[in-house]
């Protein structure tokens, strides 16, 4: 019993994988194993015999059976150390770089220009991108002869045949804003209009869509004296440097009188500098609010006057951060949005100010 015991000990002991530790299952305890059968053997002892044997037999198996499950779990182990030598994954390696997006010129500047307004306690209006030609035109004193209608190069929405209604137009400008503010809101008011607008032009210095900001401002007594020191006041925040407006005398249906701004600048070869010299830039249309525009907006402009303007949003982009190609603009070329864009923590906020 006891060199049963230690050879198969033995064997268990120097097993090199499970198959191996399965053949000597088999010897030893498996149905035609060695002690299996000298435990058949226990019928023809003797009682004597049998109860010393018996015992002894059954305590054999089982510490060879014990045996084989702690070499087996042994085994296992080590096969799973030997596994993980070769599949470990270095969770330490440093992540790979994630592309960053950056944020459009065009809606930074949108951004200043809203922070700025803001501060002076201009609120932000909305309109559609596809207008009635009333908001676009008539209810901004511009007639349907006007020859102003026709310089807009307008896209018009297409109509079924038979369908004579007015036209819905892509809107030329953001002025429709200031009627649906007023008819929304009535008067006094105070806000700006930023969004895009669409025109069927297309060259160095136009692109069919661009966007416009829009102010509007009505009370009992404000005046061409105001309008002044608002934009001003925003072109200087705007370039961070004290910026100097000229107002010339001009014409626009939907104001009286109308100004067009131009604001100081340099022209070193080929790049204008705002804010010093003695040249100007031509940057919005303006003026007071024409009585007619006011009633179309259901505002009584013997009680009400105002001032109103319009600007080139990606005009004053360019300007300020020094990009030469409007076009360029709407390309989606991730390399220029790249070099132009801008961190989206840098981008200022109406609580957060410019
Ligand atoms: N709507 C004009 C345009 O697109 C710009 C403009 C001029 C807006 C004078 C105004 C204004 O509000 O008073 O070209």
């Amino acid at each position: 019993m006891d060199d049963l015991r230690q050879k198969y000990l033995d064997a268990i002991a120097g097993a090199g994988d499970e198959a191996a530790l399965e053949d000597i299952r088999l010897q030893a305890v498996g149905k035609k194993g060695e002690v299996s059968l000298k435990m058949r053997e226990l019928g023809k002892m003797t009682p004597e015999e049998r109860q010393t044997a018996g015992p002894a037999l059954n305590a054999l198996k089982d510490e060879i059976n014990s045996a084989l499950a702690a070499k087996k779990t042994a085994l296992a182990d080590a096969a799973l150390d030997e596994r993980l030598k070769s599949e470990w994954l270095d969770v330490t390696l440093p992540a790979r770089d994630r592309r960053q997006g950056t944020i459009h010129p065009v809606s930074q500047v949108w951004e200043e220009v809203t922070a700025i307004f803001a501060d002076m306690g201009f609120a932000v209006a909305e309109g559609p991108q596809i207008e009635t030609d009333w908001y676009n035109f008539d209810a901004l004193n511009i007639p349907g002869h006007h020859p102003a209608r026709a310089e807009m190069d307008t896209f018009y929405m297409a109509r079924a045949e038979g369908d004579d209604r007015p036209p819905h137009v892509l809107r030329t400008h953001t002025s429709p804003v200031q009627i649906r503010h007023m008819e929304a809101n009535g008067a006094p008011c105070r806000i700006i209009a930023p969004g895009r607008v669409y025109r069927a032009d297309y060259d160095q210095t136009h692109t069919p869509m661009f966007h416009q900001v829009e102010g509007l401002a009505i009370d009992k007594d404000l005046s061409m004296a105001q309008l002044k020191w608002v934009l001003e006041e925003f072109f200087s925040a705007y370039f961070g440097t004290s910026v100097k407006t000229r107002f010339r005398a001009s014409h626009f249906p939907f104001t009286e009188p109308s100004a067009e701004v131009d604001i100081q600048c340099s022209w070193e070869n080929g790049s204008v500098k705002v804010g010093e010299g003695d040249d100007w830039l031509e940057v919005l249309g303006s003026g007071m609010v024409h009585p007619k525009v006011l009633r179309a907006g259901g505002i009584d402009p013997d009680e009400w006057q105002g001032f109103a303007f319009g600007m080139g949003i990606d005009r004053i982009a360019m300007l300020k951060y020094g990009i030469p190609d409007l076009r360029a603009f709407f390309d989606s070329d991730l390399r220029w949005l790249r070099h132009y864009g801008f961190s989206a923590l840098s981008v200022p906020t109406l609580h957060g100010g410019l």
